[in-house]
C-alpha cells in the first residue's frame, strides 16, 4: 500500500517553531518515525511539505492514479482553505487530517476545520503519535479489505 504524507505551511520549521506546541522533533525526524512504522505495518510513504496552497493542492491530484490514501496536515490551511478540502473530495482519495497540537483546546479560530468533513478521520494532540495511528488506521483498512476478499475468494469456491 502506497500512502502519500502532506505537510502544509510552517511545518518546515518544527524543531525550532513554538516547541512548547508542537514538541522537538523535526519534520525530518517525524518522516524518519513515519517510515519505521510504515515499513512495519507493510506500507510505503512519499513525502511532502510546501508552504504553498496550490503546490499542496496540485500534490493531492497528483496521488490520483497513484497512491491509495493519503495523510494531511494541512497547517494552517486547516483552518480555511475551501481549495485544500476540494481538491481532496476531488480525487475520492482516503485522507486522514492530523495535527500535532489538540486544535480543539486551542484559540477559537482552530477549532474549525473545513478539511475534516472529506477525511476519513482526524487525529489531534497527539504529536508524532497523530502520524503513526493515521498509519495504523490504513493498516487497518487495508486488513479488512484483503478480509473482504479473502471471504469472496471462499464464496466463490463454494460448490
Ligand atoms: C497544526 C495546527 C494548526 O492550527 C497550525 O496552524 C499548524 C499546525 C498542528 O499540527 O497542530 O500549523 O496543524
Amino acid at each position: 500500500m502506497k500512502i502519500q504524507v502532506i505537510n502544509g505551511p510552517n511545518l518546515n520549521m518544527l524543531g525550532i517553531r513554538e516547541p512548547e506546541i508542537y514538541g522537538s522533533l523535526t519534520l525530518e525526524e517525524i518522516n524518519s518515525q513515519m517510515r519505521k512504522k510504515g515499513e512495519a505495518l507493510g506500507i510505503s510513504l512519499e513525502f511532502y511539505q510546501s508552504n504553498h496552497e496550490g503546490d499542496i493542492i496540485d500534490k493531492i491530484q497528483d496521488c490520483y492514479g497513484k497512491s491509495e490514501g493519503i495523510v494531511i496536515n494541512p497547517g494552517a490551511y486547516t483552518h480555511y482553505s475551501i481549495a485544500i478540502r476540494d481538491a481532496i473530495a476531488a480525487v475520492g482519495l482516503p485522507a486522514v487530517e492530523v495535527h500535532l497540537s489538540d486544535i480543539e483546546s486551542r484559540e477559537e479560530f482552530r477549532k474549525i476545520s473545513v478539511i475534516k468533513d472529506v477525511c476519513r478521520k482526524q487525529i489531534s494532540g497527539k504529536g508524532v503519535h497523530s502520524y503513526t495511528e493515521a498509519l495504523e488506521f490504513f493498516a487497518e483498512s487495508l486488513e479488512q479489505r484483503e478480509g473482504g476478499a479473502k471471504a469472496c475468494q471462499s464464496e466463490k469456491i463454494r460448490p
